[in-house]
């Protein structure tokens, strides 16, 4: 699989899922980020140090998608550099708690695109979601809007977040979901409902088992991240 295909195979019953999922290539070195990151005795900092470097990743393929435009410069020896730069307003929408985690990587990238926060929180035994609170960036109704959020396991968080930013007056289309892991039958729930977003993640898992947990999986990743366990 290379980066800029496609997934189109729901992995666990090949049932045509979606042409906007964009999962990373598996290459040896993305396996080995992931082993050291989902080893059940990585300590907190090995966590960091791993998953912020898929983090980059997929912040950096997730770039790619939106649209450019020329940016001419001149060299110190006189000649024109034929470059690019981004066509419309970014910005960043963290699902916090566990989707802070990824703006490091952002500001690493790009310290002027604006990051927005939204509040939701999955109840621990129905597994629902509420939202708590949300600020936004003034003007993301004009922006492609990358939203943070490294677990998508029922789908419930994505699918209240998402509705948020439609409901701010974001395209459908110039939103693009980051994320780490996914479950087949959350990406189904999401993709069914928003057709036109695109979702760039790192690893379809297998399944959500019946605790609501992605297998393999990671465990509670804002528990690992922030050192809340
Ligand atoms: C976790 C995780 C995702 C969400 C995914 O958040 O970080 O945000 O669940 O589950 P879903 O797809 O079934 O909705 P949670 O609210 O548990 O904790 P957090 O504060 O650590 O992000
Ligand atoms: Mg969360």
């Amino acid at each position: 699989m290379n980066a800029n295909q496609v997934i189109q195979i729901y992995k666990k019953d090949s049932q045509i899922l979606s042409s906007s999922v964009i999962e990373l290539p598996q290459t040896n070195r993305l396996k080995y980020l992931h082993a050291k990151m989902r080893d059940k005795v990585a300590s907190k900092s090995q966590f960091i140090f791993y998953a912020d470097q898929v983090f980059r990743l997929l912040i950096e393929k997730s770039l790619e998608l939106v649209p450019f435009k020329d940016l001419d410069v001149t060299t110190p020896v006189g000649e024109t550099y034929k470059g690019k730069q981004f066509a419309d307003p970014i910005c960043a929408v963290s699902v916090v708690r566990a989707g802070e985690s990824m703006e490091n990587e952002l500001r690493h990238i790009d310290l002027k695109i604006p990051i927005g926060k939204i509040l939701i929180q999955r109840d621990v035994v129905t597994k629902l979601p509420t939202l708590y609170y949300s600020k936004l960036p003034d003007h993301i109704a004009k922006c492609r809007v990358l939203i943070f959020e490294p677990m998508l396991a029922t789908g419930g968080s994505a699918i209240c977040a998402i509705q948020i930013l439609i409901d701010a007056g974001v395209l459908e289309e110039n939103i693009i979901f980051v994320n780490l892991l996914c479950s087949p039958e959350g990406i189904q729930k999401v993709t069914q409902q928003f057709k036109k977003i695109q979702i760039v993640t790192s690893s379809i898992e297998e399944y959500l088992n019946a605790n609501a947990f992605m297998i393999p999986g990671i465990g509670d990743f804002g528990d690992r991240y922030f050192g809340t366990t």
